[in-house]
């Protein structure tokens, strides 16, 4: 059986301030029956993750450099994140496909780096409402994972996220059969590439405007094992009935 993954994207918000939501959602579930993550800022790791010591919930980083050290300014490499105490990254996020350029060879490399660190890469993948519309959403997507996903992935190494970037933050979600196409043909490819013992237990998320009043239903759909929260997950107050609801989907 996958753990559920209530994973939340924190992306460029929340200052020291803010820290008191790990608090208050370890309190609202102190022992979940699904893993929560929040990948905070790189500056907040730290100290996210000392807030985080004696709680179910762990910490992650939101990207990393491909290298493990160098003349990089402004990047941090996947030893920085485990040293500040991070377990998980997200890797290949929209955003930064979108505003860094970023390929599926740069998501590629910058998998086996989390990997060599010892973290767990959460690997996003999804269509634009183009692609979408034109009926290439499979294409795009086992595209993307055929690209960014190296060989040697396993349940501890790999997560991956379906995040159709039309959804991210506008409040519209897929259908849940388009969920349901989606994730179904995700743990697929990874069964064809990873053999069925590995892809049974790679957990595969949905992101996308997730929020408490929708996640159950997104939660009941087949091969959907939690999600990647960004706007809901800032809040205790909002992530925490995500979590209710991934809990018991997970039950
Ligand atoms: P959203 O973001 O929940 O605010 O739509 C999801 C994400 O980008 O991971």
């Amino acid at each position: 059986m996958r753990r559920k993954l209530a994973a939340g994207n924190w992306k460029m918000h929340g200052g020291a301030g803010d820290l008191a939501e790990i608090a208050a959602l370890a309190a609202a579930h102190p022992s979940p029956v699904s893993e929560v993550l929040i990948c905070p800022p790189a500056t907040l790791i730290s100290r996210m993750a000392e807030a985080a010591a004696d709680t179910p919930v762990e910490v992650g980083g939101q990207d990393c450099h491909a290298e493990t050290k160098g003349a990089h300014t402004g990047d941090v490499a996947a030893g920085m994140l485990a040293e500040a105490g991070a377990r998980f990254v997200i890797l290949g996020h929209s955003e930064r496909r979108a505003d860094h350029g970023e390929s599926d060879a740069d998501v590629h490399a910058k998998t086996r780096a989390a990997w060599d660190a010892g973290l767990t890469a959460v690997v996003c993948v999804g269509e634009t409402l183009e692609e979408r519309e034109a009926g290439r959403t499979l294409e795009i997507v086992g595209g993307q994972i055929d690209g960014s996903v190296p060989n040697g992935a396993s349940p501890e190494r790999l997560v991956v996220a379906y995040e159709p970037v039309w959804a991210i933050g506008t409040g519209k979600v897929p259908t849940l059969d388009q969920i349901g196409e989606v994730h179904g043909f995700i743990r697929a490819q990874l069964v064809d590439r990873f053999g069925a013992g590995a892809a049974d237990g790679i957990r595969i998320l949905y992101g996308g405007s997730v929020k408490p009043g929708n996640a159950a239903e997104i939660f009941g759909v087949a091969d959907v094992d939690g999600a990647l929260v960004g706007g809901a997950s800032l809040k205790a107050a909002d992530f925490g009935p995500i979590v209710t609801a991934l809990d018991a989907a997970g039950a």
